[in-house]
C-alpha cells in the first residue's frame, strides 16, 4: 500500500482548469518532488491532497483510504495521516496564539489527553531545533526561519505518514534556506514519513527527492526516479527546465545551452489542443497540435513520459542540443 495514491485528479475553479487529470503515487517513506513553472497547478495538487480543497474529479487515497469526498466529520480520523507546510510561515501561523498552542493544536483536535500535550509540544520543538521555552512566545517574535521550524513542528506532531511541503524554503532568507532544507531531510530520514515536495529549486530536488514529477499546465508530462529524470530527461519540457542546471561533464556542459521557452505559460482557461506544450516546444511536429500525447512507460522504476516524439526506449529529441530547430 502506498502512502498516497492520486488518480486522474481534476481541480477546476470555474473556467480555470488548474489541475486536469493527474495520476501519481508516493511509496511509504519516499520523497516525490513536484516541479514545474509558476501557475502550472502544483499548490492546487497539494491542497487537494490535504483536502483543503475538494477535487472536481478523480480520487485521493491516503494509506489506502479514499478521502476524496469525505465530509468534515468523516475526514477527521484521516487528518492525522497528512500535514502540509506552506511557503509563507508568517501567513500560516495564527498571530493570536502562542507557539505552544499552534504546535499543540493538532493534538487537541485529536482530543489527546490535555496533560500529554505540553510534553509532546516540547519534544516537537526540540526535534526542529528550537528550545522548548519558545512555546511561550508569539510567532511574530521569531525570525522567518524559526517560524518555519514552528510550522514543521506543528505539521509533524501528529506523526503523519505523508507531509506536503509547498515551497517550504522559498520565502526564507537565503542564509537560512539550507538549514531548513537540511532539517527537513534529517526529519524525513529519521521519522520515515512520505513527502510531496513542491519546489522550484532543482538543487533541492537532487538533494532530497527519490522521484520527480514534472507538471505543465495542469498535467504531468514526465515522472520517474530522480536519477533518470536528471540523467536522461525525455520530455522536451523537462529538458528545458533542467537545461539551466549545471552538469558534471564539461564537454556535455559546453554542448548545452539553456533552453529559453520564451513566452509565458498559456492560460489554464483555454489550454492549447493536442499537446499542451506544443505552442512552446522547440521540436513540435504537426501531430502535436491536434493529438493529445498519453503518458507511456519508457523505462525502469515507472519512468513515464507524455510526448509523441519519445521512443519506447526513452530515446528521442534533446532540445538542449537542438537549439533553433524550426517548428
Ligand atoms: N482559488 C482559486 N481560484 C481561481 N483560480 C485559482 C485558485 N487557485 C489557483 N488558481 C489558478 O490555478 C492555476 C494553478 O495555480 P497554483 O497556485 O496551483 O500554481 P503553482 O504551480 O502552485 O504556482 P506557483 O509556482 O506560482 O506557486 C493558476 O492559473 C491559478 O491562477
Ligand atoms: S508531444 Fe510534440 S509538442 Fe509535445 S512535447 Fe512532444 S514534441 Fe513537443
Ligand atoms: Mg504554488
Amino acid at each position: 500500500m502506498d502512502a498516497l495514491e492520486v488518480e486522474d485528479l481534476v481541480m477546476h475553479f470555474g473556467p480555470v482548469r488548474a489541475v486536469d487529470g493527474i495520476t501519481l503515487r508516493i511509496r511509504e517513506g519516499t520523497v516525490v518532488a513536484l516541479v514545474g513553472e509558476s501557475g502550472s497547478g502544483k499548490s492546487t495538487v497539494g491542497r487537494c491532497i490535504v483536502r483543503l480543497l475538494e477535487p472536481t474529479g478523480g480520487t485521493v487515497r491516503l494509506a489506502g483510504a479514499d478521502i476524496t469526498r469525505l465530509d468534515r466529520r468523516r475526514l477527521r480520523p484521516h487528518r492525522r495521516n497528512v500535514s502540509i507546510v506552506f511557503q509563507d510561515p508568517a501567513g500560516s501561523l495564527d498571530p493570536r496564539l502562542s507557539v505552544g498552542d499552534i504546535v499543540g493544536e493538532p493534538l487537541r483536535l485529536q482530543k489527546k489527553a490535555r496533560k500529554e500535550v505540553p510534553e509532546k509540544v516540547a519534544e516537537a520543538l526540540r526535534r526542529v531545533g528550537l528550545r522548548p521555552e519558545v512555546a511561550h512566545r508569539a510567532p511574530h517574535e521569531l525570525s522567518g526561519g524559526q517560524r518555519q521550524r514552528v510550522s514543521i513542528a506543528r505539521a509533524l506532531i501528529s506523526e503523519p505518514r505523508l507531509l506536503v511541503a509547498d515551497e517550504p524554503t522559498s520565502a526564507l532568507d537565503v542564509s537560512v534556506q539550507a538549514a531548513v532544507l537540511n532539517l527537513l531531510a534529517d526529519l524525513q530520514r529519521d521519522l520515515g514519513f512520505a513527502c510531496l515536495f513542491i519546489t522550484h529549486d532543482l538543487s533541492a530536488v537532487e538533494y532530497l527527492a527519490d522521484e520527480v514529477a514534472v507538471m505543465y499546465l495542469g498535467q504531468l508530462v514526465e515522472q520517474g526516479p530522480r536519477r533518470r529524470i536528471f540523467g536522461s530527461p525525455a520530455h522536451p519540457y523537462t529538458q528545458a527546465l533542467l537545461s539551466a542546471a549545471p552538469v558534471p561533464d564539461p564537454a556535455e556542459q559546453r554542448a548545452r545551452r539553456p533552453v529559453l521557452l520564451g513566452d509565458d505559460l498559456p492560460s489554464a482557461i483555454d489550454p492549447p489542443p493536442g499537446c499542451r506544450f506544443h505552442t512552446r516546444c522547440p521540436v513540435a511536429v504537426e501531430t502535436c497540435r491536434t493529438v493529445v500525447p498519453e503518458p507511456r512507460t519508457i523505462g525502469e522504476g515507472g519512468h513515464q513520459v507524455a510526448c509523441h516524439l519519445v521512443n519506447d526506449d526513452g530515446t528521442g529529441p534533446d532540445v538542449r542540443l537542438t537549439q533553433g530547430v524550426a517548428r
